[in-house]
């Protein structure tokens, strides 16, 4: 938790849910660029500047390659990532967001201690009953 911080990760994964919703109403979420470092190899090999993200909704240019920062809980249930799922796994998926957001590039016990920071936020969901129509009173075929 301690390197996710130091880091710069919560500069937008702050929060309960880890998606920079801070306040209620949580209304459309907040918007950040991606990438913000577009220098980076990964935004080529990942096709990270393909689609132009809020931009292609409202046509708004300083919309361009803004994307709702996601929350980071049950990361372990949802890969592939990112908007494209172009990414595999976690520990890429963290390297990416380090170097495109942050510049940094980050050692493999970095990624390390981030992924399993990362696993601690998954939980299993609460079981939910499938809800059911009561009978249709009366014999409709008659
Ligand atoms: C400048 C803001 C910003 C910073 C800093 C940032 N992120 Fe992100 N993060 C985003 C945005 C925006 C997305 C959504 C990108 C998309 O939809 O393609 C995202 C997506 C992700 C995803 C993919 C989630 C999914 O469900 O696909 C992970 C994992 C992630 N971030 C982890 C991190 C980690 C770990 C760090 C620190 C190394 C970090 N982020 C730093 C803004 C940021």
């Amino acid at each position: 938790m301690q390197r996710f911080e130091k880091t710069g990760c919560t500069t937008c994964h702050s929060g309960p849910a880890f998606n920079g919703v801070t306040a209620f109403p949580a209304a459309l979420g907040v918007f950040r660029k991606f990438p913000t470092f577009t220098d980076s190899a990964y935004v080529k090999k990942y096709g990270l500047v393909a689609d132009e993200g809020r931009y292609e909704a409202t046509k708004r240019p300083e919309d361009r390659h803004m994307w709702r920062v996601p929350t980071l809980r049950n990361l372990g249930e949802t890969a592939p990532y990112f908007h494209n799922g172009a990414v595999k796994t976690l520990d890429e998926a963290v390297r990416v967001m380090a170097k495109t957001q942050l510049n940094e590039d980050l050692g493999a016990d970095e990624v390390h201690d981030i992924v399993a920071f990362l696993g601690a936020l998954d939980g299993t969901f609460p079981k939910q009953a499938m809800p059911r129509l009561p009978p249709t009173p009366g014999n409709l075929l008659d």
